[in-house]
C-alpha cells in the first residue's frame, strides 16, 4: 500500500493532490511558503469567526481558542522560514479551491445545517492541507523542509479530527457522517475540475 492510499484511508479523501503540484522543482520555495502562510492565516481567521458566530457553544469556543493560537503560530513559523532565506511574503492569490468549497456551503436551510457545513468545510480544508503537507514532506529533497512539513501534516490531521468531533458534539453522528460523505464527493469533483483546468492548487 502506498502512502497516498494511507492518506485516503485516514481522511476519506477520494483523490490525491494532483502530483504536478509536487513537481517542486518548478515551483519556487517563496511561492510555496507564501501560499502556505496564507493557508495558516485563513485557518486562524476562520476559527476566530466561528468563535464570534457561535459564542454560545461553550465546547466550540473552548476547543477553537487554542487552535487560533496554534494556526497563528504556524503562520509565524512559515514567515520565519521565508525571512531566514531572504525571501518575502508575497501577495495572497485567489484560492479557487476554497472558493469552490464556500459555494457548496448551504446558504439556506436551518441554522443547524449551516453550522454543520461551516464545521465540515473546515474539516475538509484541514484534511486536504494534511494531505498536501504529506506530499510536500515526501516530495521535497531538502531533509529540513521535509521534516518541517511533516510537523504541519501531523498538526492538521489533528485539526481535521477536531472539527468532525465538534460537529458530532452538537449534531447527530449519522447526520454528520451523511453530510461529510457529500462533502467528500463534492471535493472530488472540485479536484477533478481544477485538474482539468490545469490550475495549481494549494
Ligand atoms: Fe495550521
Ligand atoms: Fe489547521
Amino acid at each position: 500500500m502506498n502512502l497516498s492510499q494511507d492518506t485516503k484511508n485516514i481522511l476519506g479523501l477520494q483523490l490525491p493532490t494532483d502530483p504536478r503540484w509536487v513537481n517542486l522543482a518548478e515551483i519556487s520555495l517563496e511561492a510555496i511558503l507564501t501560499d502556505h502562510a496564507y493557508c495558516e492565516q485563513k485557518a486562524a481567521t476562520t476559527c476566530i469567526t466561528l468563535i464570534q458566530r457561535y459564542s454560545d457553544r461553550e465546547q466550540l469556543v473552548k476547543s477553537l481558542a487554542p487552535i487560533v493560537t496554534e494556526e497563528w503560530g504556524h503562520f509565524r513559523l512559515v514567515l520565519q522560514e521565508l525571512h531566514k532565506r531572504g525571501l518575502k511574503l508575497g501577495k495572497q492569490r485567489k484560492d479557487l479551491y476554497v472558493n469552490k468549497l464556500i459555494e457548496f456551503q448551504q446558504k439556506g436551510g436551518s441554522p443547524e445545517d449551516r453550522f454543520l457545513d461551516h464545521l465540515l468545510m473546515m474539516a475538509m480544508i484541514e484534511a486536504r492541507s494534511c494531505e498536501r503537507f504529506k506530499r510536500l514532506s515526501e516530495g521535497l529533497n531538502d531533509a529540513y523542509m521535509a521534516k518541517f512539513y511533516r510537523r504541519f501534516m501531523e498538526s492538521e490531521a489533528g485539526h481535521y479530527t477536531l472539527f468532525i468531533e465538534l460537529a458530532e458534539t452538537y449534531l447527530p453522528k449519522q447526520k454528520v457522517r451523511a453530510r461529510w460523505a457529500e462533502w467528500l464527493n463534492h471535493e472530488t469533483e472540485i479536484m477533478q475540475d481544477l485538474e482539468v483546468r490545469g490550475d495549481r492548487i494549494h
